[in-house]
């Protein structure tokens, strides 16, 4: 699905470097070039547009459950609805490729419509329906926020879910996989994703990331809080990546979506100036105090910013994540379900070895 070169800082998506994709195609466009090995035609992207769309409302049990979950950690609640849409498959352990897509376009069209769903819900709202003549990005926001975006923010939006789609065989992707390939359900696999992405070693970093900057609250108090927070061995979010050891070419298309709302809205241009200033000092920090370590910007810390321009709370970032890596997960569980081959990692035991076990009355 896609070629991450953690050296070269290259990321291929679907036989496409990134900065081909990035804002240049959304997200419907780049999951068909997923799930089906091509970019679409004019007629293939309209029939699939017009699918998503109609596939974007969530059935009432699901909207329950959410309901339910309105004070926990919108990516809990999302694992949790996620789990309840079998119900709504008319054959839901089906793993046929056509099956599987089905499944794919009923996840990838819904997600949006659960996290705005418990946004609305956590701050005592009710939840707004879909629109069917709004693209995507667009929708979202709007069901978030309750009038139509900007159509800036809608671009943004849609180009960070792009860029997130897919990224080789990162945690969450690979539990997925790992579920498919035991021949259990594209519903199962994914909602065991939303589980692995959570943690804030994955995707749950970007929350922290606007927490640091809040805390900094100004350039020149960067450095001390850096230092501190190294001497303490805490880990600096939004830096450092398992296999980049350059700069996350993510982080650069993000950067460049920053600057695009920056130069659109005064507000957010005051955090970004103050974030580039921060993300500079903790780069040279983390160069000094953990030299050889290639520790660099990883997208995390430019998501942090777009996600916060768009007027998403920070405990909903991981979520809407998920919104764009949905499609990427399918793809996964697509190609995995076609392979037919279970994942079974062996482990090595270090454990003792030739116990005896004397009896329950041994004392
Ligand atoms: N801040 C400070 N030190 C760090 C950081 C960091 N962000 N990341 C790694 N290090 C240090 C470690 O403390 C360790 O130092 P040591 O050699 O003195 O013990 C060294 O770098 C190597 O660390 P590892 O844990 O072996 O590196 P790994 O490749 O496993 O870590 C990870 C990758 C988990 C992403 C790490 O860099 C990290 O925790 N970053 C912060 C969280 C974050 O931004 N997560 C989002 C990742 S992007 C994504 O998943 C979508």
């Amino acid at each position: 699905m896609s070629h991450v070169d953690g050296l070269a800082g290259e990321l291929i998506i679907g036989g496409y470097e990134l900065k081909e994709l990035a804002g240049r195609v959304g997200l419907e466009e780049a999951a068909h070039l997923l799930w089906r090995g091509a970019l679409p035609g004019p007629e293939e992207l309209g029939a699939l547009r017009r699918e998503l769309v109609a596939l974007r409302a969530v059935p009432e049990e699901t909207l329950h459950v959410v309901r339910a979950a309105a004070a926990a950690p919108p990516i809990d609640a999302l694992r949790m609805a996620c789990a309840t849409l079998s119900l709504d498959l008319a054959d839901p352990d089906n793993i046929s490729p056509s099956a599987d897509l089905t499944a794919a376009k009923m996840l990838t069209a819904r997600f949006p419509t659960l996290v705005a769903a418990h946004a609305r819900i956590g701050e005592g709202r009710e939840p707004i329906p879909p629109r069917p003549d709004l693209s995507r990005a667009a929708n979202f926001l709007y069901m978030v926020h309750g009038k139509e975006p900007d159509p800036i923010a809608a671009r943004a939006l849609d180009t960070y879910w792009v860029t997130v789609i897919d990224h080789g065989m990162n945690a969450s992707t690979f539990t997925s996989r790992v579920i498919a390939s035991t021949r259990s359900d594209m519903v199962s696999a994914v909602t065991g994703a939303i589980g692995a992405l959570k943690g804030p070693l994955h995707g749950g970093a970007p929350g922290p990331v606007l927490d640091m900057l809040t805390v900094i609250g100004s350039s020149d108090r960067a450095e001390g809080w850096v230092r501190n927070e190294l001497a303490a061995g805490r880990r600096i979010m939004g830096f450092g990546h398992r296999v980049y050891k350059v700069r996350d070419p993510r982080a650069d298309v993000l950067s460049a979506v920053v600057d695009e709302m920056g130069a659109a809205h005064l507000e957010d241009r005051k955090l970004f100036d103050l974030a580039r200033a921060v993300e500079e000092t903790i780069l040279k920090v983390l160069e000094e105090v953990k030299p050889g370590r290639n520790l660099r910007t990883n997208v995390e810390f430019y998501t942090a910013l777009v996600l916060q321009s768009l007027g998403l709370k920070p405990r909903s970032f991981v979520a809407t994540f998920a919104c764009g890596r949905i499609a990427g997960w399918c793809a996964h569980v697509i190609e995995q379900h076609a392979e037919d081959h279970l994942i079974r990692p062996q482990s090595e035991y270090v454990g003792p070895r030739d116990l005896h076990f004397a009896g329950p009355d041994s004392g």
